[in-house]
């Protein structure tokens, strides 16, 4: 099967900054992919490439067998873009937007009706097609945008973001759908901030600093990064004691997570000797997808 997304050093600089340095991956056909890494890692500026709205500055990539650099207009033609400041028109309906977004991918007008059905029916919006978006919570408009994203039925789709500033709730119904997209043979790009989305994906391209550092499934990424006994602390005035831990000579890493330390350990054994040192009882846990990306960033 060829890939739906295929990338070879691609590279795009800005001045002299590179915000996506050499990026080389291939992405099959009803995966869902998520795109994981800090604000300014290049995941956006990577997306636009891939959809043929931002030129390369070196590199070659394809999107369903197209090159992004010649052949833009038809991937984008073949696509579904969401982006994080996703367009919808306020003082339309719901279904006035989908119609909308039907008409700008000239989407024949008999066959259109057809497909605001089926994108209502996607989005969980049914009943709700004659009310004005301005009214609409932040969940529903994003499940709204999604529809106008898909409306072409587009082969792959790219989401930016998409469940940033929406409740758990919503983000979790939001993900249902796209997991239900990918079922069905759809190739879903997906940038996220949120582990629990992060673990509901095939597989997981980690972005630093333009590099892409890691390209696994999950499981495969806590089992090959984390080598070592992972272990959680509980101490008062945490942030003040990761150095002298530290510099433990069987601590291999000691990482904030909120109020509590993450200790890895060389081994089990160490436990105790840990526990002594610090005053407070080690517990012991299986890594987070957290713990991963910490781990990886600071190997590089
Ligand atoms: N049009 C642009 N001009 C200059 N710098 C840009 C432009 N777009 C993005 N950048 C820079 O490239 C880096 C990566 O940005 P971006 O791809 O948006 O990161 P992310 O989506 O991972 O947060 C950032 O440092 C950003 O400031
Ligand atoms: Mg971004």
């Amino acid at each position: 099967m060829n890939p739906a997304i295929e990338t070879k050093e691609l590279t795009r600089m800005f001045g002299d900054f590179v915000a996506v340095n050499r990026v080389s991956l291939a992405i099959e056909p009803g995966e869902v992919c998520g795109f994981l890494g800090p604000n300014g890692a290049g995941k956006s500026t990577l997306i636009r490439m891939l959809c043929g709205i931002l030129e390369p500055s070196s590199g070659s990539g394809t999107v369903l067998g197209y090159d992004i650099i010649k052949q833009s207009d038809q991937i984008k033609q073949r696509i579904g873009y969401m982006s994080q400041k996703f367009s919808l028109y306020e003082d339309l309906t719901v279904r006035e937007n989908l119609d909308f977004y039907g008409g700008v991918y000239d989407i024949p007008y008999r066959e259109r009706s057809k497909r605001i059905k089926e994108m209502l029916a996607l989005a969980g919006l049914e009943g709700s097609e004659n009310r004005l978006v301005q009214g609409l919570s932040s969940g529903w408009r994003q499940r709204l945008a999604l529809g106008c994203a898909l409306i072409s039925r587009p082969a792959v789709v790219f989401l930016d973001e998409p469940t940033s500033g929406v409740s758990p709730t919503s983000r979790r119904s939001f993900f249902d759908i796209i997991q239900q997209l990918a079922n069905e043979g759809t190739t879903v790009i997906v940038t996220t901030h949120f582990m629990d989305e992060a673990e509901r994906c095939t597989r997981l391209a980690f972005i630093s600093q333009g590099h892409l550092i890691a390209f696994d499934t999950p499981r495969n990424l806590k089992y090959s990064t984390i080598q070592g006994h992972l272990v959680e602390l509980e101490i008062p005035e945490a942030i003040e004691r990761i150095s002298s831990v530290e510099s433990l000579p069987y601590v291999k890493e000691c990482n904030l997570h909120g109020p509590l330390l993450h200790v890895l350990l060389q081994s089990k054994d160490y436990i105790g000797e840990l526990g002594r040192f610090t005053g407070a009882e080690p517990r012991e846990i299986t890594p987070s997808l957290e713990d991963v990306f910490i781990t990886l960033a600071k190997n590089r």
